[in-house]
């Protein structure tokens, strides 16, 4: 199974998230190849705000940091996002970093291959806000299309990994074993949920109707999603 990681921190050895994220990795990766990417250091802006990507994606002025990032998600067969609460919500440069993928959401123009793809949101918490925490990449990844999510969110009771009692680190690791399996179990190919489907005919059929942003349009009427084509 190829792999992405999208990491929202660069903390590794004493991060919580991270060895969770490393041991699902072990568990899911076989001999396929994993690539990582690190926030805020891979994708370090804020979204400007100009509407650029909703005509063209590439005219993003962060074009230059999205696109190997894109370009790995587009190929890998599973995604993983990683998020330690911060204020009951996701890192900062975790939404600076769902933001610029605003253009991909399904009433505007979603990826194609995201409909095949499975994704794993993992957050720790010290003692409280992971479910609003993977609620705020949960929606992302939904209105992305992507047609199987996985969450892990705990508490971890402690500020990093080195103060995680060994218990819970057990427990931990049979969770994160137990997850795995039936995230491998998963027939193959992926296919969408039916939350999913309904998403994509309420925006054709939003299309077809009122004709919001032409680019759009253009974009659905290229891929026949329109007429008779799917993206799955
Ligand atoms: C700025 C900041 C805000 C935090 N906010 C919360 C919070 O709202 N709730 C909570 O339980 N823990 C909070 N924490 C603690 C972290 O979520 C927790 O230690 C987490 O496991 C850290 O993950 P990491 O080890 O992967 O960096 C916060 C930590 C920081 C640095």
């Amino acid at each position: 199974m190829k792999i992405t990681v999208i990491y929202a921190t660069q903390r590794k050895l004493k991060s919580s998230t991270y060895n969770i994220a490393q041991r699902f990795i072990q568990n899911l990766s076989e001999k396929d190849s994993v690539r990582e990417f690190f926030l805020p250091k891979d994708m370090p802006n804020f979204c400007a705000g100009c509407w650029n990507c909703f005509t063209d994606y590439r005219n993003c002025p962060d074009y230059g940091y999205l696109k190997p990032i894109l370009e790995s998600m587009l190929e890998a067969d599973m995604l993983i996002f990683t998020a330690p609460v911060y204020v009951y919500h996701v890192p900062g440069q975790v939404k600076a970093f769902l933001d610029h993928f605003g253009y991909q959401w399904m009433a505007h123009q979603p990826r194609k291959e995201m409909f095949h793809k499975q994704v794993l949101l993992i957050s720790t918490a010290a003692g409280a806000g992971t479910r609003s925490t993977l609620r705020d990449l949960k929606d992302s990844m939904t209105f992305w299309g992507i047609s199987r999510i996985y969450t892990f969110g705990r508490s971890v009771y402690g500020s990093d990994w080195d103060t995680v009692a060994d218990e819970r680190k057990a427990k931990l690791q049979k969770e994160i074993d137990r997850l795995s399996a039936k995230i491998k179990g998963k027939r193959r190919p992926i296919t969408p949920s039916l939350k999913v489907k309904a998403l994509f005919y309420s925006m054709r059929f939003m299309h077809k109707k009122f004709k919001f942003n032409p680019a759009d349009v253009r974009y659905w009427e290229s891929l026949g999603w329109l007429e008779k084509e799917r993206p799955w």
